[in-house]
């Protein structure tokens, strides 16, 4: 149902089968599907009435990671569970930047295993000034969704997520592509537009393209960038988003181009014919709002993430439901230092997130940020030994959570709360 203004949908989770190899079917969770989840569009401005609908044999919660929704009932953290059997609906505006965002289920401290059976799938906001940009804006042919995780198939083609569980991070050998093995892409325009959300538990993807072609950045995980930014090597830790234009200028019918993590390829661009595109991606993007100057008597909030395995915790500290550890004032811009300590072992990255909002990145160890960096984020990837200052500005008030988005660390406590008032 839609009308001008209000949308009506249903995301069914549900437990389901799936040919991800040949022989027998893995069993699967998804939503609306047996596996992960068709792209779900939000136009920005627009109010939705979703209704949210558990079918697995266990309690499962919605959360709609990267968007700005009021309150945790709607974002759909560990405060909001539906029970196996509930249907539940919420409504909320969506009003916020074009971005890629993507919806997760959050259960506390179940939210790994949950997301490996496949429970994830791609949010699109979209707004008129993102589509008045000469961009790619066809989806499944110019415009593509890469969800990049990660699994290990045991006997009969199954996933086995207690056997394969590790408290620092849950992985697999095999790169599982929007739910596929080693799949394939025609390309049919010279211009490619590939929005990557990293949806594993752990693994950080380095991604390069065959004969080093070049990968324009648009956009993070909060919208478009400022300006675009061109490299030939990414990287991107879990939860984040990216998105990329490839111009396959130059190749020509039959010609193959890879996607590779590190040394894996994983994604295969067959080159069809197409006509020449003359088109440059914009100079200027986005107009990235400042999200306002901090009261200089303002206390700088700290976030000192630490151990690895069973020892990592938050400030000292493992999550705790009923405890709150930080609190801010609505509309207010503030910073948040936060701190991978590498008291030992040389640490591992931490991958940190919030709810309730995106956030600035202001610095990283007092230098300025990465250039694809500028824009608005949610999770930002923290280096052993590392502060990160975000700004950060809340529009709803609430109990969010924060945590690392590792999803084992997150499970096993390396999460906290906060209090928007
Ligand atoms: Cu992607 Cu607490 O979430
Ligand atoms: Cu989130
Ligand atoms: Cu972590």
């Amino acid at each position: 149902k839609e009308t001008d203004t209000d949308v009506w949908l249903t995301v069914h989770a549900q437990p389901g089968e799936t040919q991800i190899l040949p022989g027998a079917k893995t069993k699967t969770w998804g939503y609306n599907q047996s596996l992960l989840g068709q792209t779900i569009v939000f136009h920005s401005g627009k109010t939705y009435h979703v209704t949210l609908k558990n079918s697995l044999p266990e309690l499962t919660t919605f959360h709609w990671h990267g968007l700005d929704v009021p309150g945790p009932f709607i974002d759909g953290g560990c405060h909001a569970p539906v029970y196996p059997g509930e249907t539940k609906e919420i409504t909320f505006t969506v009003n916020q930047p074009a971005a890629t965002t993507w919806l997760h289920a959050h259960p506390c401290p179940l939210t790994g295993w949950d997301v490996w059976h496949g429970l994830a799938t791609m949010v699109y906001v979209k707004d008129q000034h993102e589509e008045s940009l000469p961009l790619p804006h066809t989806y499944g042919v110019d415009d593509i969704p890469v969800v990049l995780q990660d699994r290990r198939f045991h006997k009969d083609n199954q996933w086995d997520y207690d056997a394969d569980y590790d408290p620092d991070g849950t992985a697999g050998p095999t790169a599982l592509i929007n739910g596929t093995v080693n799949p394939s892409f025609d390309v049919t325009t010279q211009k490619l537009r590939l929005r990557f959300l990293d949806g594993s538990n752990r693994r950080e993807w380095r991604l390069h393209l065959s004969d080093d072609l070049v990968m324009t950045q648009i956009a993070s995980d909060g919208g478009l960038l400022p300006e675009p930014v061109q490299m030939t090597k990414f990287m991107i830790t879990c939860a984040e988003r990216a998105e990329f234009i490839l111009d396959f200028a130059g190749y020509h019918d039959g010609d193959t181009v890879t996607l590779y993590s590190d040394e894996t390829p994983i994604l295969t661009f067959n080159i069809k014919g197409f006509a020449t595109d003359e088109t440059a991606v914009p100079d200027e993007l986005a107009t990235i709002v400042d999200q306002g100057d901090v009261d200089p008597n303002a206390p700088i909030h700290q976030v000192v993430l630490s151990g690895t395995d069973e020892e990592i915790a938050i400030n000292g500290r493992k999550f705790g439901m009923m405890r709150i550890d930080d609190r801010q004032e609505i509309g207010k811009a503030e910073y948040w230092d936060i701190t991978n300590t590498n008291d030992c072992c040389g640490g591992m990255l931490h991958p940190y997130h919030m709810h309730g909002g995106s956030f600035q990145i202001i610095s990283r160890n007092g230098q300025a940020p990465y250039p694809n960096e500028l824009g608005y984020k949610d999770t930002v990837s923290v280096n052993p030994g590392e502060t990160v200052r975000i700004k950060m500005k809340f529009n709803f008030a609430g109990v969010f959570m924060y945590h690392c988005h590792i999803i084992e660390h997150e499970d096993g406590g390396m999460m906290a709360q906060m209090q928007v008032y």
